[in-house]
């Protein structure tokens, strides 16, 4: 679980990017983080990866506490969430493979469990034929899959995501937020910041809106966008003020005084809220009942997160025995016995550079 308590973050040059900040996302959670440029997505992620601290209010992943935890222990939180990048940051020398398979040795990870789930994770994103490939060799949405079948293969509870289709054409974006959504229905907690509007559009998920270093809205379904005063159409103008009329007609009626803020020529007080308002209790229910959305009731498909290491770790470098590594794993035997395809895709790789080049392929 991941949760923010009026968190406040002011970076040394005095900037104050976060002004109490409060958010839960239960496991299991597909959330969009949308707003503004500077408006303080990026330091959200990077206190969930304990990249910053906050300055102060409190920070939870996953059982860590960002604020507290010391610097050895940080690896043992990154283990459970998995981060992909905007730039994707592969590295430019090693395969496609190696550019998965380094994070997995990074853990200790015995070579075979390396092998399969590699393979496995490689194939689920759409892009196991271009094991052998070097990230240069790759399209943007394919580099973006790699990126994110890294940050799956560890396992983590959570896949933290900042811009994720920044450098990608509309249909990709499209696509690789259907992996996300599908990866989200096997199990995993999906966290993506964005500002493709068109695409929360198209997804009915829960959307947190940030600007200015607050939480502006959070609700289901919808990007988020202020609505901005300067730019009300003479008709909304007209209309805002017509209600207004009307109450105070019938308040006279009535024989009762509106309070200040009901009266005529105060519809401006509304435009500070969100486009499509929700009735008091509609938003208190989302508020209840947000966090165990429709995804929690899903069954994970994904096998068990594997056992992390425990809070208070002898030493920084994992030392599980291979085997228990191994048994970590072992639900998905049968799975990766069906795609345990990667030396035969290797071999006949290596056979057709032989014959035409790696072109060939
Ligand atoms: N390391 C830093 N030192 C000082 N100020 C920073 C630092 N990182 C970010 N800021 C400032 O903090 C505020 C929030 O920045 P942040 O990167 O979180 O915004 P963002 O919402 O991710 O924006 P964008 O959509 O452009 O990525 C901005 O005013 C930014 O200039
Ligand atoms: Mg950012």
């Amino acid at each position: 679980m991941i949760k923010l308590q009026d968190v406040f973050k002011t970076y040394e040059n005095g900037t104050r990017a976060l002004k109490g900040v409060s958010m839960t996302i239960e496991d299991g959670e597909f959330v969009f983080i949308v707003g503004p440029s500077g408006s303080g997505k990026s330091t959200i992620i990077k206190m969930l990866t304990a990249e910053i601290r906050p300055t102060s209010g409190q920070v939870m992943v996953n059982n860590f506490d960002v604020g507290t935890i010391k610097q050895r222990q940080i690896p043992y939180l990154r283990r459970t969430v998995g981060v992909v990048f905007q730039d994707f940051r592969l590295i430019e020398n090693k395969t496609v493979y190696e550019n998965v398979a380094f994070v997995m040795r990074a853990v200790g990870a015995p070579q075979k469990t390396i092998k399969k789930r590699v393979s496995y994770v490689l194939n689920l994103v759409g892009v196991l034929h271009k094991a052998r490939r070097l990230p240069s060799e790759l399209s943007g949405g394919e580099q973006q899959r790699v990126a994110i079948a890294r940050a799956l293969v560890n396992n983590p509870e959570a896949i933290i995501a900042d811009e994720p289709t920044g450098n990608l054409d509309p249909a990709r974006s499209l696509e690789l937020m259907m992996l996300l959504e599908k990866i989200n229905s096997m199990g995993t907690t999906v966290v993506v910041v964005t500002h493709a509007r068109e695409i929360v559009d198209q997804f009915s998920k829960r959307v947190i809106a940030i600007d200015g270093g607050m939480v502006i809205s959070d609700k289901t379904g919808g990007y988020y966008v202020r609505p901005d005063i300067t730019k009300l159409t003479e008709e909304a103008r007209q209309q805002a003020s017509a209600s207004a009329r009307r109450r105070k007609v019938l308040a006279d009626e009535l024989g009762v005084t509106l309070p200040e803020q009901e009266d005529a020529g105060t519809a401006s007080d509304d435009y500070a809220e969100p486009v499509e308002e929700r009735e008091p209790e509609e938003e208190q229910k989302h508020v209840e009942e947000a966090p165990a959305g429709e995804s929690l009731a899903q069954e994970s498909v994904l096998p068990p997160p594997a056992p992390e290491a425990p809070p208070e770790p002898p030493d920084p470098v994992p030392q599980n025995a291979p085997d228990e590594e191994a048994a970590a794993f072992d639900p998905m035997d049968d799975i990766f016995a069906e795609l345990d395809i990667l030396p035969q895709l290797m071999m006949e790789s290596d056979r057709k550079k032989q014959g035409k080049g790696r072109d060939a392929e």
